[in-house]
């Protein structure tokens, strides 16, 4: 079984080899493109796929060492995510399956992030979460708690209301004068800050959902206070507003996410998406897993952001159980799991 699978549904143009479940190659085209604008232009990120989807494919084949005649069938990312990226990868899959006459699967991208901890590579002596497992799922554009039962059932049982985390820390860093995505940069400044200098204001959500549109105003509005007051202030508090904002975000998370594992009864938790880059976090499902007892899976760099492999691991899921589409299902840019 030789699955490629292409994931073209933000600003990463990413193709993936998988063989027998092992992970043979993973090549990701990122667009700078976007940098000067403080957030990715869709018009910009579609034309950037047209011109990486077949040099990255290529690649993905070449360090795979296969050919395409050799592919069993093509799993790529059918949505959610925006309309002219997904595009691209979506009509390039279809393409090139009818030219080798072979089966398409499609794959929720959703899906795939919290799938992401069953990619393996050669060697790898790392362990996949056994069903049923949570999965905090934060991304630019997402922040969910997913009760996972099985590959193909997975229920949101919590989701932000309004902004998503990763998009609050891009804006609050975008108010900041720092640069684009935010994340890393923040997560960078907040090694060096104390995360109790500052409080922003706090969600009180019921249940476990999530809010971080307040924050994020909070954080404008007490920034421009302070702004007004000491010109400087951002230059001189930097480390401190960035340890702070990462604080509360974590916090605000974890949070919800230990109700949800209380209520449940399940100990074994993963972490997907953009956002389980950050370090903060990280610690923090360390630090959970000591005091509560939970068995965590934190996804390696490579996979935390857009990236082809999960695409491909949810296509060896799919084709096992043949379950392949045809070649009428347009693409879409706004689902749940
Ligand atoms: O999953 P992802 O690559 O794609 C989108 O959903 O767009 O997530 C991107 C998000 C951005 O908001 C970015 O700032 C955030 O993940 N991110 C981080 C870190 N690295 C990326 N947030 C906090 N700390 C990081 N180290």
């Amino acid at each position: 079984m030789i699955i490629l699978g292409i994931e073209s549904s933000c600003d990463d143009t990413s193709a993936a080899i998988i063989k027998d479940g092992i992970l043979l190659s993973n090549v990701t085209a990122s667009q700078a493109v976007h940098e000067a604008y403080g957030g990715v232009v869709p018009e910009l990120a579609s034309r950037a796929h047209q011109q990486n989807i077949v040099p990255v494919v290529d690649h993905a084949l070449k360090k795979a060492g296969v050919t395409q005649e050799e592919l069993s069938a093509i799993a790529f990312t059918r949505g959610p995510g925006l309309m002219g990226s997904l595009l691209v990868g979506v009509s390039f899959a279809k393409g090139l399956a009818a030219s080798l006459n072979i089966p398409m699967i499609e794959v929720n991208h959703l899906q795939g992030h919290v799938l992401a901890h069953f990619v393996r590579e050669e060697g790898d002596e790392h362990t996949a979460p056994p069903f049923p497992f949570l999965c905090l799922l934060v991304s630019g554009g997402n922040s969910q708690i997913i009760l996972v039962r099985s590959y193909k059932d997975m229920e949101i049982i919590g989701k932000t209301i309004d902004d998503a985390a990763g998009e609050a820390i891009d804006k609050c860093s975008k108010v900041m004068g720092m640069g684009y995505p935010g994340g890393p940069i923040i997560d960078r400044l907040a090694r060096n800050g104390n995360p109790k200098a500052f409080e922003f204001a706090r969600p009180q959500i019921a249940g476990y959902d999530y809010s971080f549109s307040g924050l994020k105003t909070s954080f404008l509005y007490n920034l421009r206070e302070w702004v007004a007051e000491d010109p400087d202030f951002i230059e001189r508090h930097k480390e401190d507003l960035a340890a702070s904002l990462e604080y509360t975000i974590v916090d605000i998370l974890m949070k919800k996410l230990r109700k949800a594992a209380k209520d449940l009864k399940i100990k074994h938790v993963a972490l997907a998406g953009g956002v389980s880059a950050n370090t903060g976090l990280r610690q923090a499902f360390e630090d959970h897993a000591r005091r509560y007892g939970w068995t965590v899976y934190i996804p390696k760099f490579g996979y935390t952001t857009d990236n082809a492999a999960m695409i491909a691991m949810v296509g060896c899921f799919k084709y096992q159980e043949k379950e392949f589409c045809t070649m009428d299902k347009p693409a879409y840019s706004r689902v749940d799991i």
